[in-house]
């Protein structure tokens, strides 16, 4: 079998998106429009793939600076996607393989459906096969022209149509298989003599028919596997596509999904089986959830690490925290980043954690900030605990060991140390470390004026 690279289109600038970020830039489930068909093509096989970039390049390029089987090539200026192609000819020098032609604005396309697409490709010996669906309404679409047996005879755009050929459902979907040699020698010699004064990849069709080689249409019945998204009202509509497939396949491998109307999972997210998930939930980033977890209403998470049997309840906000296991966290607590809690933890309502470690078994049940500490296990932080963690210049650490017990109303003055097993009576500001065993308490005496207010009255 022929090695497979993949080219993947992405120099456009996406004029209709009306954006200062590039098309293929924009979000969608939770990754770049383009790291889509990219992701799809990896599926299928493709060892190397380049992606030809133009508009905002240094940007595209950034967001996959770590991808090692991707390489880039300029188009700068875009003729066509003819021209576009023609550009990854160097940096697929030598390569004698079947290339794989995507791209970076159809978001839809399965990795399986590329597979199929390739078998078929290779079983029938064409030179090039394009990928093609039948649509209600073609409108804007190049269109399919056939000859009997299947044979593709060549492409032709809308605005380069006929009336005739206009009334051709099959359309392009822009995304091929073609053998390198071809395809690098008629990428060469294209013309941009039509209506877009443009050099269109399309026109590669007729020259392998010219020569008398293999052209073929694999036709696919999910026209959403095809849609461009051009405009922000596509993108909305990929982005329905997308949550509703990240949905099925975490529901068939176990996670119950409650409402998966209004559940909003990233396709970087990973979740166990038996985990719960209730309705207007949004998670995102990289993170990943055990099995038997509960996360319940309007929780919104993005890059946390969750383990097993742990209930984030109603109206939770976390950001880059992880959660230790059977750890309950909520309703409406807010865990910011650098937020990590032990197993058995307890953070109630209206707790705002941040750079925190917080020990086994510990709890802050409510109405708490908690920032720059280190908590050890056991320890129980009383309701309205402060750690005053900024002196307005730096931020400072607390320490609290095991075993202590903080009472209601509780300043800590951050540096600070809680020496093992204290008690902090309610009321009291913390300014400096506290011995283990030892009992703080900084308040003045309560003074209590009997008859004060009939006094008063009289
Ligand atoms: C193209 C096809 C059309 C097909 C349609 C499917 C041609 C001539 N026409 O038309 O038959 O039905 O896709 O969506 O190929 N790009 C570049 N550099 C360029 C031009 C385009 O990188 O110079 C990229 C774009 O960023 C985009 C992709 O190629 O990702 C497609 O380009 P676009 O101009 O949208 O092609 P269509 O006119 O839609
Ligand atoms: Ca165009």
């Amino acid at each position: 079998m022929s090695e497979v690279a993949a080219v993947i289109l992405a120099a456009g600038k996406g004029t209709r998106m009306k954006s200062d970020l590039v098309k293929v830039l924009h979000p969608v489930g939770g990754m770049p429009l383009v790291a889509w068909p990219v992701m799809s093509a990896r599926q299928a096989g493709a060892a190397r793939m380049v992606l030809v970039v133009g508009h905002q390049a240094e940007k595209v390029q950034e967001y996959f600076a770590r991808e090692e089987s991707l390489s880039f090539a300029a188009q700068l200026e875009q003729l066509g996607t003819g021209h576009a192609v023609a550009c990854a000819h160097e940096a697929l020098a030598g390569f004698d393989g079947t290339v794989l032609i995507l791209c970076g604005d159809v978001p839809l396309i399965r990795g399986e459906t590329l597979s199929a697409m390739l078998a078929e490709h290779r079983q029938r010996n064409a030179t090039l096969t394009v990928l093609t669906t039948h649509l209600e309404n073609p409108h804007g679409y190049g269109r399919v022209v056939k000859r009997e047996g299947g044979r593709v005879l060549r492409i032709v755009e809308e605005k380069d149509a006929t009336l005739d050929e206009r009334q051709i459902r099959e359309i392009n979907s822009g995304i091929y298989c073609v053998e390198a040699g071809f395809l690098f020698d008629a990428v060469a010699s294209l013309s941009n003599d039509n209506a877009q004064g443009e050099y269109y990849l399309t026109d590669i069709v007729t020259q392998a028919a010219e020569r008398g080689l293999l052209a073929i249409a694999f036709s696919i019945d999910d026209p959403n596997e095809v849609m461009g998204v051009n405009d922000r009202v596509q993108l909305a509509a990929a982005g329905t596509v997308i949550r509703r497939r990240i949905n099925e396949g975490l529901m068939l491998a176990g996670t119950t999904i409650v409402d998966p109307a209004s559940t909003y999972i990233d396709g970087t997210v990973q979740i166990g089986t038996d985990t719960i998930i209730h309705p207007n939930v949004q998670i995102s980033g990289n993170t990943v959830i055990g099995m038997g977890c509960v996360i319940e209403p309007s929780v919104v998470i993005r890059d946390c690490r969750i383990a097993d049997r742990v209930t984030i309840k109603a109206g939770s906000v976390m950001t880059g925290s992880t959660v230790g296991e059977e750890t309950a966290v909520g309703p409406m607590a807010h865990l910011r980043p650098e937020t990590a809690l032990g197993a058995h933890v307890k953070i109630g309502n209206f707790v705002e954690t941040k750079k925190i470690d917080m020990g086994e078994g510990s709890k802050s049940s409510h109405l708490t900030y908690l920032g720059d500490a280190t908590i050890g296990r056991d320890v129980n932080i009383g309701c309205g605990t402060i750690t005053c963690n900024y002196d307005g210049v730096k931020k400072h650490r607390t320490v609290i060991e095991d075993g202590v017990f903080v009472g209601s109303d509780v300043q800590l003055v951050a540096p600070v140390t809680v020496g093992r097993n204290s008690l902090i009576a309610a009321g009291t500001t913390v300014t400096h470390d506290i011995p283990p065993d030892s009992l703080a308490i900084a308040r003045s005496p309560q003074v209590n004026k009997v008859g004060w207010k009939l006094k008063k009255r009289e």
